[in-house]
């Protein structure tokens, strides 16, 4: 029998969650979400590229890594510089011969009302949150597009649906992660690529803290909604990540998977 008569072949669940011998890029992988998926994903025998302008944070995720036996390189990367996700990438195309998993972690947050957000503030998120995002898509989506097959994985958020005060260039920047992941999902699925992102919901890591000393009415708005009172951590979202990365997720392109405790339901 050959094996397409076969509804389900031996071993083909197993199979489905294998990321061995994968290679990754995670940006932001010095600090909180992006390091706790690199870490993972080098559990799993994946080839992790860390990503980050952070040198230490960079260090800290290695160490951790190595230590647990996996493997993965640090590079420093200003994910707003397109020039330079486009050397990377070609860096990577020598070096390993293939990109199959990007993880856009790279992202910030400014607290402000929106009357007198500050411009440069505005522009900071934007070029960070969303142009970041849109030019590694590019620099490593192409990479993927050449080889037939790839995934990518863009850190959105419960603010790429709903809104909550003080923060209006964040929520415009993950608004347009929600719509470049579409928008890419379109275009490169029939080439292989999939295109998705991650909405976390609130979450224990540098970046939450960061905002929340010079305010907490963004905080006490999102916490009041919450159907509880918990913070995700950043190891919760491993689980999103190794699916949306394996074969296990072959025909979900163009979503984000909402890991936010209910949050949207209400
Ligand atoms: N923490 C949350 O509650 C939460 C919730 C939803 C979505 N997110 C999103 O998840 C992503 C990661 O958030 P986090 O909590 O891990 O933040 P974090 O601040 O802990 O980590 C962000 C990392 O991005 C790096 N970075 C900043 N600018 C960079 C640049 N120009 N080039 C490369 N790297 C750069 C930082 O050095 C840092 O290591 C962000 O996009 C954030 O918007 C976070």
């Amino acid at each position: 029998m050959a094996d397409d008569d076969i509804l389900v072949p031996a071993d083909y669940a197993a199979s489905l969650f294998d990321l061995s011998g994968r290679v990754a890029v995670v940006t932001g992988a010095g600090s909180g979400l992006g390091a706790a998926i690199s870490i993972g994903y080098a559990q799993l025998g994946v080839t992790v590229v860390l990503a980050d302008i952070n040198r230490g944070g960079l260090d800290a995720t290695l160490a951790t890594i190595r230590d647990q036996g996996g493997e993965a390189v640090a590079v420093e990367l200003d994910v707003t510089k397109r020039e330079q996700c486009f050397d990377l990438a070609a860096r990577l195309q020598a070096d390993h011969g293939r990109v199959d998993i990007l993880v856009n972690s790279a992202g910030s947050a400014f607290r402000s009302p929106a009357e007198d957000f500050p411009e440069d503030k505005f522009n900071f998120i934007l070029d960070l949150n969303l142009k970041g995002t849109y030019f590694c898509c590019q620099a490593f989506g192409n990479v993927m597009l050449a080889q037939g097959k790839g995934s990518v994985i863009n850190l959105a958020s419960i603010g790429s649906f709903n809104a909550y005060p003080w923060a209006s260039a964040y929520l415009a920047s993950k608004g347009g992660v929600l719509q470049v992941t579409k928008a890419l999902a379109l275009e490169w699925r029939e080439r292989g690529v999939r295109v998705n992102g991650i909405g976390p919901t609130l979450m224990e890591s540098p970046l939450t803290k960061a905002a929340a000393s010079r305010t907490s009415i963004t905080a006490d708005f999102i916490k009041a909604r919450m159907l509880r009172p918990r913070l995700g951590l950043p190891r919760e979202l491993i689980g999103t990540a190794v699916f949306l990365a394996s074969d296990a997720s072959e025909l979900v392109t163009g979503h984000i998977v909402m890991c936010d405790d209910g949050y949207l339901t209400a």
